[in-house]
Formats: C-alpha cells, structure tokens, sequence
C-alpha cells in the first residue's frame, strides 16, 4: 500500500477488476443525444491562461480565449471548480458552493463567461465537488462546534468514548486514516481523502436537499452540465463495521456504489436533470461494468455519462501493453454497445500528460505520437474528454526537484518518504511521470516569456519547450498538433459514424498497431494507428485498390491502396472511408 500512496495518482483506483458483463439488449446506445455527439474540452481554470499577473489563471483569461477554444470545434467545456475554497486541494475542497474563488474572479466575470460561451454555441459543465465540502466550510464549522449542533449530522462523527472507530482507508493522508480525531466534541471525522476534505453525510436528506439547492442555483444561471466528483463514494454504512484486514488493498470493493447510492441518483434526476437540459457524468463508475451500467442506462434515469477508470490506468513508468490496452477499450465497447454510454479519455488533471504515458514525449515523436492518440480519442464510441493543452501535444515537464512541485499530497508523500528513509531516487522518478502536477503546468500560448500564460510569476513551473510546442506557432504550422485536433473534430461532427457506429477490432494480436472498424448503415471507417515507435505492419482485412484516406497525420494523399499488409511509420494514424 505504501508504494501505491507515493504513487497515488497513478495507481489511485488500482485493484478494479473488469467483470464481463452480458450487454443488455437494448438499442439506448443508439439513441441520439446532444451529449453524446459532443467532444468535451477539459479547462483547467488555474493553469489556462492569466488575466491580471499574478501567475494564477483565471476567469476573464479563459473570456480572453473565448475564440480560440471556439476553433477548436468542440461543443462543450468542462470547467475544474471554481468555487470558494481554502485550496488545498486546488479546489476540491470546497468553503462555498455559491461563491467564486476571488483568485478566478467574480461571479459577474462567471455570468459573462457563461454568456461568452453560449453566444458561440459552447455549453458548460461545472464539477460538483460533494463527497466532501472543505472544513472550513461553514457547515463543517457549525458540524464540529457541538454534538448538538443542527448541522453535526452533516458530516460522519465517531464519539471517541466509544473506542477508536473501526479503520476507513483515506487515499490522501499520509498514514492512510481517515478517521480524524477533532477535541472539542471528543470525536472522530472521516474523511476518505484529506483531513482538510471530511465527508458529507449523505444518508442525511438535508445534506442531499442542501446539494440540490446547490445544483438548482447552478442550473438556473444556464449551465449545461454537472461532473460529479468522487460521486461513486458518497453512500456509506454508517454503522460503520469493521472491514477485513488489508480491506485497503481492494477498497474500491467496499467504498464504491454503497449503501442507497442509486437512490440518491434517481432522487438528483427528479430533483435536477429532469427538470433541466444537463448532461450528468460522474467521475468513477465502480467495480464491474454492471456497476457503471447501473449508473448510465436511460431506464433507471440517473445519469448519463459512465467516466471509468480502467483505460487511463493501464499506463506505467515502466510502458503498457497495446494488447492490454486494446482489450481494455473493446471490452468497455463491447458491454456497452445496446446500452449506456461512455465517456473516452487518456487524461485530466489528475494524470499526467497523455503523450508522454501512452506516447512519446521524444522531440523526434512526441508530434506524431500525440496525433495519433488524439486520432483514437476522437475516433472511438463515446463522448471524448480531451484534456486542454493536449491539443499542442504538451508534455511533461520532466521536474527535478521537489520545490517544483505544487500539489501538497505530493509533498505529503515526499516528506513521508524522507522521513521513513523511503527511496527518493525512485520516488522523484515515479513523480516525473505520473504526478498529476505534470498535468497542470501552465497552457503554452506563444514563445514569449512564461509562454504567454501570465506576466507574473506562474504558480507552477512552465515546460521548457514552450518556445517550440505552443499555440501561436502551432497556428502557422499546417502539420501541428493543434491543426491536426482540428481537423479530427470535424471529421467527427460531420461522420456522426464516429459517434454512434459500431466498432470492431482488427488484427487483435498486433503487439504495435491497434486497428478497428466504426460502421452503421452511413458510413464504414476503419482507424489504424502504430502505437510503436518503429515501423509497424498491419495485417489487413479489406483490400482495396483505392480506398480515401480522410485524415492521416503523416501524409496527406487522398487516396491509400489498401494491401494485405499496410506498413505504417512511427506512430502513424490514417482514418479511411471504405
Ligand atoms: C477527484 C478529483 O479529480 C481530484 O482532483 C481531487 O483531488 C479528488 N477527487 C478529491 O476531490
Ligand atoms: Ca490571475
């Protein structure tokens, strides 16, 4: 457990099995939604781009950058929470649910950028951060003043006369309690992520009455959305009994989708998206694709959009697998190809960057090999969630020492380490690769000083190849990865295949290339991409003499022979129309 924790956001869902699950037969998945067909552009406010100098993003930059997110061709923007918080958790931790964060702005900035949004067609999803609130959030400081306090049921207490309180994993404390005693009630408060983050009672309807309240203000200011933080934990039993020793090693399996979870979802859905045009997705989607099933399908009116795991964790600082990856994806099609929907991604803000995980950050191939996760991204079933910056192929920032890095559960864990004679060698390598810090280096905009992100000092270190890899010269640049995202999106909206056809894999055991067909009765594609950085060989299928070639991130033929082997160069990525 220890190397998962200085691990974390790496392996932080590890011990998720997928359990095979027989698909419904139900043609939901076929059923048009706005929310399907859209490709969701992921901002992260901080890191975005600066407004008034002080090295953090804000609000009226992302109004600044209105029309550039608007090339992109995305159709929604999913925003990290903006809300009032002490920031520990760079805003997970939540103090006001109705307030702006006064480092992003006001909340007239927030009307206007809403505004800025719809006028160009881009709808907006907000995160819902309601496993936990911050404690210092007024409930929280009510909750702890007394046993009697109104609001002490708002929140989980263990009365420290009754003993210690049966042991609950926490996933950001150091020593991995998440039970904290508090003196002035003489008791204990959970908290499955930090001590700063305790854990709203969800068993108590005025909490999840409070929640709605939350959600309603929202949703009447004209907001498209929700993203539902840690949502699958919230349903505890709160006798709290003991678990297995070593329950943490597969925690997943007693803290996810507990207790009346589903009822609480179909009661937000009455409450909320019924009433309202929101798309709802829910980060974390349990143990079993009967679990994320039991979230998604439309007939049990919950929510709309499974957010799972189990792809983005494949990667490892020693590499993955393609044919671990392939089954990975083709089995989460394949259980929801008659109902449910998912949603596709390779990044967050949790994660470090996708092309340096699943490609190659390598001068030589960090612009291909981006392309071509891009190209799987946008070509799969499901709704994409690209990570903003993967448009320019960001990298990580390869950060050498500790006082690079900003996230405290990171120094936590170096501190830890130290202190337990851990090895830091290993630790800092661990880091450089899957830090979620890698993630959230500032949006390179141009090569003039801190990347055209702020005229401050930037909260974070900026990568060093922001003179070469960033917006305004990728602009220019016909063959850029920023172009190339692009073009990808348009190809998307104008083959709705894309969205809703079938797929199938080809050539399966291909340990470089990983190939597959989306068909319906408009269209039939088929997506090759080397996953390699050699030449690769693709056992093809379908020959054909002239096959058009819509998109290719190596060549720009229009046309491609469609032999019984195809040879395709270092992470090369062709979309063809057959
Ligand atoms: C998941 C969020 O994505 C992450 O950034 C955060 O630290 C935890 N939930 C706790 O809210
Ligand atoms: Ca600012």
């Amino acid at each position: 457990m220890k190397k998962c924790f200085f691990f974390i956001f790496v392996c932080i869902f590890i011990g998720r099995e997928i359990t095979v699950a027989q698909p419904l037969q139900q043609s939901s998945a076929a059923t048009q939604k706005w929310w399907k067909e859209a490709v969701v552009y992921q901002i992260y406010p901080r890191s975005f781009k600066d407004s008034n100098g002080d090295g953090i993003g804000d609000l009226k930059g992302i109004i600044s950058k209105l029309d550039y997110i608007k090339s992109l061709g995305v159709d929604v923007v999913w925003l990290n929470p903006i809300y009032q918080s002490p920031n520990f958790d760079n805003g997970y931790d939540v103090s006001d649910y109705k307030k702006i964060l006064p480092e992003f702005g006001t909340m007239a900035d927030f009307d206007s950028l809403l505004q800025g949004m719809h006028r160009r067609g881009i709808k907006l999803v907000m995160d819902l951060v309601v496993n936990h609130s911050s404690s210092e959030h007024e409930w929280f400081k009510q909750s702890r003043s007394s046993r009697t306090n109104p609001y002490r049921d708002y929140y989980h207490w263990w009365n420290a006369e009754n003993g210690k309180p049966p042991y609950r994993f926490s996933l950001f404390d150091i020593n991995h309690d998440a039970w904290k005693y508090d003196t002035t009630t003489n008791a204990y408060y959970l908290h499955y992520f930090s001590d700063k983050q305790p854990d709203l009672n969800w068993e108590n309807p005025k909490v999840r009455n409070e929640v709605y309240n939350i959600m309603r203000f929202w949703a009447n200011k004209g907001i498209d959305g929700f993203r539902l933080d840690a949502f699958q934990f919230v349903a505890k039993d709160t006798t709290f009994p003991q678990f297995p020793k070593r329950f943490e090693k597969n925690f997943m399996h007693y803290y996810a989708m507990q207790g009346n979870l589903h009822g609480y979802l179909q009661q937000m859905n009455q409450q909320i998206f019924s009433k309202y045009d929101v798309m709802s997705v829910a980060e974390g989607a349990g143990n079993t694709f009967e679990d994320a099933h039991n979230l998604v399908d439309s007939n049990r009116h919950e929510l709309n959009i499974a957010y799972a795991f189990n792809g983005v964790d494949i990667a490892k600082p020693n590499g993955y697998s393609l044919l671990q990856f392939k089954t990975v994806f083709s089995q989460w099609d394949s259980a929801f190809e008659h109902s449910g929907w998912l949603a596709v991604f390779l990044a967050n803000h949790d994660q470090a960057r996708m092309v340096s995980r699943f490609g190659n950050d390598a001068p030589a191939f960090r612009t291909h090999s981006s392309q071509m996760l891009s190209t799987f991204l946008l070509t799969m079933r499901g709704t994409p969630f690209y990570y903003n910056g993967d448009e320019l192929g960001m990298s990580n920032p390869h950060f050498t020492s500790i006082s690079d890095y900003r996230d405290e559960v990171i120094l936590d864990a170096y501190k830890h380490t130290k202190q337990t004679g851990g090895n830091i060698n290993v630790f800092m390598k661990n880091l450089a690769f899957g830090a979620r810090d890698n993630g959230r280096t500032p949006f390179q905009w141009n090569s003039s000083t801190n990347a055209g992100f702020t005229t401050g000092t930037p909260w974070i270190g900026i990568n060093a190849n922001y003179t070469t890899v960033n917006a305004a010269v990728e602009e220019n640049d016909p063959n850029s990865c920023l172009n190339y995202f692009r073009k990808l999106v348009q190809l998307r909206k104008n083959n709705p295949t894309l969205v809703y056809g079938k797929y199938t894999l080809l050539d399966k055991d291909n340990t470089q290339v990983y190939a597959y067909l989306r068909e319906d009765a408009h269209g039939k594609f088929l997506v090759v991409l080397n996953f390699s950085d050699k030449n690769a060989e693709f056992n093809n299928p379908i020959l054909m003499k002239q096959a058009k070639l819509l998109l290719a991130n190596y060549t720009t033929n229009a046309t491609i022979s469609l032999t019984k082997i195809l040879v395709l160069r270092p992470y090369e990525a062709m979309v063809i129309q057959l």
